[in-house]
């Protein structure tokens, strides 16, 4: 499916985000191993956790479904709760719901196949094959390292001290998920500290988890049940928000939006670059939650490495369009990983952004982009990428030719955010 954007005249509006994709599968996993039955609330519309969602149901694990976004689970506690499935789990486009659920899968005694689309199969899955098959699981990959993959768990893990060589918040949780019925604790000592959803709902949970820096130790036991409303995914708020940042006048606000502070990395970059930034807190749960609002301004390039590339990882798509209306030469390194992501999001932006009229640089590990440019309307292709897609609209909603931009592929925002264009489109018409 193809889709036609135009030249935006005036961004102002509320844009309400759905549940937040990364808490989502966490909620279904923890809550099918849980003991007793959980409740979540404004759960992801994405079909990511709608893979999440029937791989569990596969493996045995009970859901009800309450409108849209309400479920209850029928959780039964780990080593006990999962069964082996009958069918290959289809993880579709998803590398949190194959990676978090082989480490779930792990500390049971189940055997599962876990397939995806060719996107997935081309994603490395070593990274999470080595750390549990030295749990005592067994994990076999490909001989490329990818999917399918085949699990045979057990109900009684070693527990493990694991160094991981990419900071990766999906590897840490898939061996923290495992470690929840390991013999003795387990430790994950991570590069760069990554989204800790999983630590903080496993601590809502009961469950011993205590974090010293990069270091993450678990003492085995069975969750708990618990109730969740999610909050809105700040991942998706990222492109309107980036997209008000962008003309002096324009503003974009959403509202009771996560704030994990491995995820506000987007908020330090926009504010960095000149907007105007202002973050309302709500009220503390297990995750931070409060409203965000951006206003636009003249923007300045900005660099982006190190600690704060892991923490705005997903929005650098958002980030690098942007750049390209921003004084000077932006900088994102330390990104590699954006090359194993849904496509190799380093190669496709660079090439987008040119088709656009940007200058920009592919490097080995991330972009250089320079700015200000007038960028003119394209065709430019999403490559099966949901953010990408998502990157693409704001991009022709800032061309400064008059001309309509067409993307291919657009149907893959339906992977994270399937109202997105309809979001889109009712904040470019309003005028307020
Ligand atoms: C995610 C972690 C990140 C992120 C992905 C979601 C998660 O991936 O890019 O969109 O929910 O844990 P990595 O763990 O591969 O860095």
């Amino acid at each position: 499916m193809s889709r036609t954007v135009a030249p935006a005249t005036r961004v102002t509006g509320d844009v309400t985000v759905p549940g937040d994709k990364s808490i989502s599968h966490r909620a279904l996993i923890i809550g099918a191993i849980a003991r007793g039955p959980s409740y979540i609330g404004n759960l992801s519309p994405a079909a990511d956790v709608g893979a999440t969602s029937r791989c569990l149901e596969a493996c045995g694990g009970r859901q009800r479904t309450f409108g849209a976004a309400r479920v209850a689970l029928e959780g039964s506690g780990p080593g006990h709760g999962l069964r082996s499935p009958h069918t290959v789990l289809d993880c579709g486009n998803s590398g949190t719901t194959m990676r978090l659920l082989a480490g779930a899968l792990s500390g049971h005694d189940v055997e599962a196949t876990l397939d995806g689309d060719e996107s997935l199969r081309r994603r490395p899955m070593r990274r999470i094959a080595e750390p549990l098959r030295a749990m005592g699981a067994a994990v076999d990959t490909s001989n490329a390292g990818t999917a399918p993959i085949i699990v045979s768990g057990r109900s009684h893990l070693k527990g493990i001290t694991w160094e991981m060589p990419v900071a990766s918040a999906q590897v840490k949780s898939a061996i923290l998920l495992a470690g929840l019925s390991a013999a003795a604790p387990t430790t994950v000592v991570e590069p760069q500290s990554t989204r800790d959803h999983t630590e903080r709902l496993m601590r809502l949970c009961g469950v011993d988890v205590v974090t010293e820096g990069t270091r993450v130790t678990l003492t085995p036991s069975t969750p708990n049940a618990f109730g969740l409303r999610v909050p809105g995914d700040l991942s998706a708020a990222a492109f309107f928000l980036a997209l008000a940042a962008a003309r002096p006048g324009w503003r974009v606000r959403c509202d009771g939006v996560g704030l994990n502070p491995g995820r506000t990395g987007i908020l330090d970059v926009l504010s960095d670059m000149g907007a105007a930034v202002e973050v309302t807190e709500g009220e503390a749960g297990p995750e931070p939650v409060g409203g965000v609002e951006v206003r636009g301004s003249q923007l300045t390039a900005t660099t982006i490495s190190g600690d704060l590339t892991v923490r705005c990882i997903d929005e650098i798509p958002a980030i690098a369009v942007l750049a390209t209306q921003a004084e000077g030469t932006t900088r994102i390194s330390d990104a590699a990983e954006l090359r194993t992501k849904e496509s190799d999001r380093i190669g496709r932006l660079a090439d987008g952004l040119r088709a656009l009229g940007a200058v920009c640089e592919p490097t080995a590990d991330g972009l250089v982009i320079e700015g200000p440019v007038s960028l003119r309307g394209a065709h430019i292709d999403s490559a099966g990428d949901h953010r990408l897609a998502m990157a693409w609209a704001i991009a022709a909603a800032l061309v400064g030719d008059g001309q309509s931009s067409l993307i291919s592929g657009a149907e893959a925002v339906a992977v994270s955010y399937p109202a997105f264009f309809d979001d889109l489109e009712r904040l470019l018409s309003a005028h307020p």
